[in-house]
């Protein structure tokens, strides 16, 4: 595979601008579930039309533009699948149009455009764009937010056996998934470690969801499932998981989740914290480097962010905690994880 980095390095300027246009074709038709009408055959652009409620002027175009780079084909006037087509399909959980979705209909878009906003002013294109804050908006529209929850789980399904992998649970007896949100992760990991306790941690609105899902994987014996913030307080367990929580918070509010941690873990128990690390100079993945991006027009210029290895050393050494290694996972996603025990 091309490596994502030296990939996009490699691009002219023309053609950078040019994907910026074929990514919005992209999640339209990903929005309007195009791919998805397409597996039983081909379908001339009339159809496709009236089967979605859209103009069949300009989705004619969309769809040209789509052909053109192969994630569609015409044949007799009708458009099929094309070679990188069925990259686009719904399927299960680990399909990338979740996150394609997540593009168009959270309107990470749109903050990406109000970009500079964010550089001038330090505030959050997403709230400048959207009119409000991006969890805000989300309870005000669930819709929006549940196509939030599918491209996490998204995510989190594509890593869980890498950080399985990597995490040597079977020194644990417990582990306590802080802000688990649905228990995609807590599941994988109890799934092949049955020896393991499993402590689902989230706010309240999110519990009945992770007790539905924890359920279903047949783990509501093996599992608790608490509501609280992980800024007052967290269960005792011997190993905490935090993936994608720090990002979301700047440097004081991490600190005081992660003195919520080390006040509640056991001695040689560990804090496994599952994000992306930011390298130097030109050694970070694009992942890495996008995700921050997504952070800064979410957050702002003082709230979220991807870290570095020494920015988490500061985080753990200001909360009773040393790093201790950090693992990178061998999923495309390019998550770590940070480990770190208790002074
Ligand atoms: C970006 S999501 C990450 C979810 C999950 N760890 C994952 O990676 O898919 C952040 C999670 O933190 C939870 N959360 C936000 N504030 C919280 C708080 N004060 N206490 C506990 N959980 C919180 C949210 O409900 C959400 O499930």
């Amino acid at each position: 595979m091309t490596d994502p980095i030296a990939a996009v390095a490699g691009l002219n300027p023309q053609s950078l601008l040019a994907a910026t246009r074929i990514s919005a074709c992209v999640c339209v038709a990903v929005s309007l579930g195009i791919p998805d009408l397409l597996t039983d055959g081909p379908k001339t652009a009339a159809a496709l039309a009236a089967e979605t409620g859209a103009q069949a002027g300009p989705l004619s175009r969309i769809l040209r533009a789509l052909t053109a780079t192969g994630y569609l084909a015409e044949q007799a006037n009708s458009f099929g699948l094309g070679p990188q087509g069925d990259s686009l399909l719904a399927g299960g959980d680990t399909s990338v149009h979740h996150w394609i979705r997540m593009f168009q209909e959270v309107s990470f878009f749109r903050s990406h455009a109000e970009l500079k906003y964010t550089v001038m002013t330090g505030g959050s294109a997403y709230a400048h764009a959207n009119g409000q804050e991006m969890f805000l908006h989300f309870a005000e529209n669930p819709d929006v937010g549940a196509v939030f929850d599918r491209a996490m789980t998204f995510e989190t399904a594509v890593i869980a056996p890498a950080v399985i992998e990597s995490c040597a649970f079977s020194r644990f007896r417990s582990v306590a998934d802080v802000g688990g949100s649905h228990g995609t992760l807590l599941a994988a990991v109890l799934t092949v470690n049955p020896h393991l306790h499993g402590i689902l941690f989230d706010r309240s609105r999110v519990i009945p969801a992770a007790e539905a899902a924890l359920a279903e994987a047949g783990l509501t014996d093996r599992t608790d499932c608490v509501a609280g913030s992980f800024f007052k307080s967290v269960p005792a367990a011997d190993a905490y998981l935090l993936k994608n929580i720090l990002h979301d918070w700047p440097d004081d509010r991490c600190i005081e989740i992660l003195k919520c941690c080390r006040a509640a873990v056991n001695d040689d128990g560990r804090v496994l914290v599952v994000e992306r690390v930011i390298g130097h100079g030109t050694d970070t993945s694009l992942q890495a480097i996008c995700a921050d991006l997504d952070m800064l027009v979410l957050g702002g210029a003082d709230n979220a962010r991807e870290r570095s290895e020494e920015e988490y050393a500061g985080l753990f050494d200001a909360s009773g905690l040393r790093l201790e290694r950090i693992i990178p996972t061998d999923a495309d996603l390019d998550y770590s994880v940070v480990e770190a025990a208790a002074v």
